[in-house]
């Protein structure tokens, strides 16, 4: 089958009609943290969505990435700020942003993940906004905005700004390379205008905003909040028919690009020897050789309904003791943010009551959960993934959610079943997938045990037509329709 967007057609056409431009990624989270481990420097893949997603294309395009250096051996490993990653495998030039402690705190601890993440995700956390914050944020966004300016400056460029961190890059870019092209893509959901007027700096961010050439959102629901967020509060002219507003002789493009992952990289990697041999040491390592194994993998993060997912597993051990000794939920989690309160609190809530509900449950050699919390590389998520009977994606709301479309893109040692909230915006896609709402407990119980006895052969079949969703909407469809966005309006 030859595919439109297929790999090779994207990146013939990117090289082909881009190849005058320096693309330039910029984002907050770097794609490879160094640290010391016994004594050595280890480089490590970064945690989220926008690293899963934008590794793959860095990995072939070999642009520049800017992003803050965070890890204790990042300042070891980079000469000028800059290293090319990964170390195994160099590809591709990062470029590190140091921001000192009053500067994480007030951006990054403070405006970016006390504000704008709770205000943009619908799960009854309270966003808080302070003008410090809002003052260091926009202090370290002109800090971005200098650091790509030093390194695009008498050359033509694409910048391509990822989430909500860097909503006013654009602006202090454009105001020193008013001809720049750049765009952001918005990884989160956009919310609903109720809530969005709350932001009290929200007509300035909304500039901001409005200074980039497109702005992508993961679907058209988001862009059409944005919309009204421009209409309620902006003397703009919105263009329905073009998906644009104009901006103080500004046109900003507004699309729903949903991202994906490499369906082909994952899928053909999972199928590698070495990931098998992986998954059968995990069997052995947790003792899963003869369980149905469900699982679930986030960052521990409250939009992520990960306390919901564990009541559910309780559930189906008070409705079905006879699934005891018999099925293992393995929990991955990556800390974030742990020095905010909310993350703190989340952190130690899970504990509790992972630790509640295994001595509710647990038989002589067997308990329920298995709650992991050291880092897994990529080779192991995968294996982890190949050997799961269902996978549970619970988010109580999400922009996309990656580890969906990662999850059915391996090779499969079940035909594992995906059962996905109803809140992301991956069932919009993946209307195969068994849709829960994670507030209702009771339900997600009922269809994890549905997964868990669904025959082989609808198990197969589920899992291939998602494949088949996965395969054709994948990563290499999202950055081409994105760049050939960049061609058209030029
Ligand atoms: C989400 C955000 C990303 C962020 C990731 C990890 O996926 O959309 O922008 O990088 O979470 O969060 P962290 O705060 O650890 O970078």
């Amino acid at each position: 089958m030859i595919r439109a967007w297929s790999k090779k057609n994207v990146l013939n056409f990117m090289r082909d009609r881009l190849s005058d431009y320096t693309f330039v990624v910029v984002s907050n989270r770097q794609p490879y943290i160094h640290k010391m481990f016994r004594g050595k420097i280890e480089c490590t893949r970064g945690p989220g969505g926008v690293v899963t997603a934008l590794d793959p294309i860095m990995r072939e395009l070999r642009g520049l990435w800017v992003c803050c250096g965070s890890g204790e051996a990042d300042r070891l490993v980079a000469k000028n700020s800059k290293v090319r990653v990964p170390s195994n495998d160099p590809s591709y030039e990062v470029k590190y942003i140091w921001l000192n402690k009053e500067e994480n705190i007030g951006y990054y601890y403070g405006y970016s993940n006390q504000g704008l993440w709770p205000l943009s995700h619908l799960v009854f956390m309270k966003p808080s906004f302070s003008n410090e914050h809002w003052k260091v944020y926009k202090q370290v966004n002109k800090k971005f905005a200098q650091s790509i300016y030093n390194e695009i400056k008498g050359k033509k460029a694409i910048v391509f700004v990822q989430d909500y961190h860097l909503a006013l890059v654009s602006k202090y870019l454009k105001e020193m390379l008013p001809q720049v092209t750049t765009l952001l893509f918005w990884h989160i959901p956009w919310p609903t205008y109720d809530v969005f007027r709350i932001l009290p700096q929200r007509q300035e961010l909304l500039a901001g905003l409005l200074s980039y050439d497109t702005l992508g959102f993961q679907i058209r629901y988001f862009c059409n909040n944005f919309f009204d967020a421009v209409a309620n509060e902006m003397e703009a002219k919105i263009n329905k028919e073009h998906q644009s507003v104009h901006y103080k002789g500004h046109e900003t493009f507004v699309r729903g690009y949903p991202i994906s992952v490499d369906f082909e990289g994952i899928n053909s990697v999972s199928g590698e020897e070495q990931v098998k041999t992986l998954a059968s040491s995990l069997k052995e390592e947790f003792g899963l050789q003869d369980k149905k194994i469900i699982i679930g993998l986030d960052r521990i993060d409250y939009t992520k309904g990960i306390i919901e997912r564990i009541k559910a597993v309780d559930k189906l051990l008070d409705m079905h003791p006879e699934l005891k000794e018999k099925v293992v939920f393995v929990q991955m989690g990556e800390i974030s943010r742990i020095h905010l309160s909310q993350y703190k609190h989340l952190n130690e809530s899970v504990n509790t009551l992972v630790e509640e509900v295994n001595f509710k449950h647990s038989r002589k050699y067997w308990k329920p959960i298995i709650f992991l919390r050291r880092h897994l590389d990529f080779k192991e998520v995968l294996a982890f993934y190949k050997i799961a009977d269902v996978c549970v994606v619970s988010s109580l709301h999400d922009g996309m959610n990656l580890v969906a479309k990662e999850f059915i893109s391996v090779k499969s040692e079940k035909e594992g079943v995906l059962v996905l909230s109803k809140f992301t915006g991956a069932s919009r896609e993946l209307k195969n997938a068994l849709l829960i709402n994670p507030y209702h407990i009771e339900e997600t119980s009922n269809v994890i045990f549905k997964a868990l006895n669904m025959p082989e052969a609808e198990r197969k079949k589920y899992r291939k037509q998602l494949q088949q969703l996965v395969h054709r909407n994948d990563i290499w469809k999202w950055i081409g329709k994105i760049a050939s966005g960049i061609v058209q309006e030029e």
